[in-house]
């Protein structure tokens, strides 16, 4: 029995969920559309490049790197979610399985990206470890992480929200920090540690795109995992005061475009080269 057992399950479970993988695709699309061609650029894709997806999700990375015309394969531990990549990138190869230990051979990719899917390994250092395995030398990683809990966005807002409006007493299962490798003092040592070297960090100004201002808490509540486990234990009343903040901060810092409103999701992307 691991310390993140519990938190594994409660990712696996979540992630599973038919409902919550719709809620992800509907909520987070536009936020991940923009980090997927950053992803793309920053592994070269193109032609002849044989690409893993890693953490696929509804497929938005996957139908990016096809559009550069590499040959694409993308994991995913959810079938929910693969039922809704294959419909988005048809032409992918898509196979159900856990990032933390994947049946690929050693040196099968050229080059692997992960969307926003690192946060939920439960040993991100593992994760990386199988991401070097599977890559040839030379071969490059890109992934996407949410700028966490200071950050002057959706997830800043959430997370002060909770913390001035919720129950104190509410407790995840332990996990790593889902931010943590937003921090390069962090992100580097682990990736070098892990077999990559010529390590970059670059800001993304992601936005998430929101039919109105209560379509915040939505997004979170039905198309997340670690922060849908936090407002789902909390009493109605407590919901009700964290969807009305969460509403309000969308009014007065989000941009009113004519079909909702646009919500600042700063995130980071990580690049490094296989040693
Ligand atoms: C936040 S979504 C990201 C989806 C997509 N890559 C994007 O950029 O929007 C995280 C995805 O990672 C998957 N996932 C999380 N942990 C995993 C693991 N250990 N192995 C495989 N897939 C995992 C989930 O099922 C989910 O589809």
């Amino acid at each position: 029995m691991k310390d993140t057992d519990a938190f594994e399950k409660m990712e696996h479970d979540g992630w599973t969920d038919p409902a919550t993988a719709q809620g992800y695709a509907d909520g987070f699309d536009l936020a991940t559309k923009l980090v997927a061609k950053r992803l793309a650029e920053e592994v070269l894709a193109g032609p002849n490049v044989d690409v893993l997806d890693l953490c696929t999700g509804h497929g938005v990375v996957a139908r990016e790197l096809l559009e550069r015309q590499a040959n694409v394969t993308g994991l995913d531990f959810s079938p929910a979610m693969i039922a809704l990549a294959r419909q988005a990138a048809p032409g992918a190869t898509f196979v159900q399985g856990d990032a933390m230990a994947m049946t690929f051979a050693d040196n099968s990719f050229d080059a692997v990206t992960i969307g926003f899917g690192v946060p939920h390994f439960p040993d991100p250092e593992q994760g990386l470890r199988e991401v070097a395995r599977v890559l040839k030398p030379g071969g490059r990683i890109a992934f996407s992480i949410w700028r966490g809990k200071a950050s002057k966005g959706a997830f800043g807002w959430l997370f002060d929200a909770i913390g001035r409006l919720g129950d104190p007493t509410v407790t995840l299962p332990p996990g790593p920090d889902a931010h943590l490798l937003a921090d390069i003092n962090i992100a580097e040592p682990m990736l070098v540690k892990t077999g990559f070297t010529g390590i970059k960090l670059s800001d993304v100004a992601s936005q998430l795109w929101v039919q109105g201002p209560e379509a915040l808490f939505s997004a979170f509540d039905e198309g997340a995992v670690r922060a849908a486990a936090l407002l789902g234990a909390q009493s109605e009343e407590r919901r009700e005061a964290i969807r009305a903040d969460l509403a309000a901060r969308v009014w007065s810092e989000g941009t009113k475009v004519e079909s909702g409103f646009l919500v600042p999701a700063p995130s980071v992307l990580l690049s490094a080269v296989k040693v």
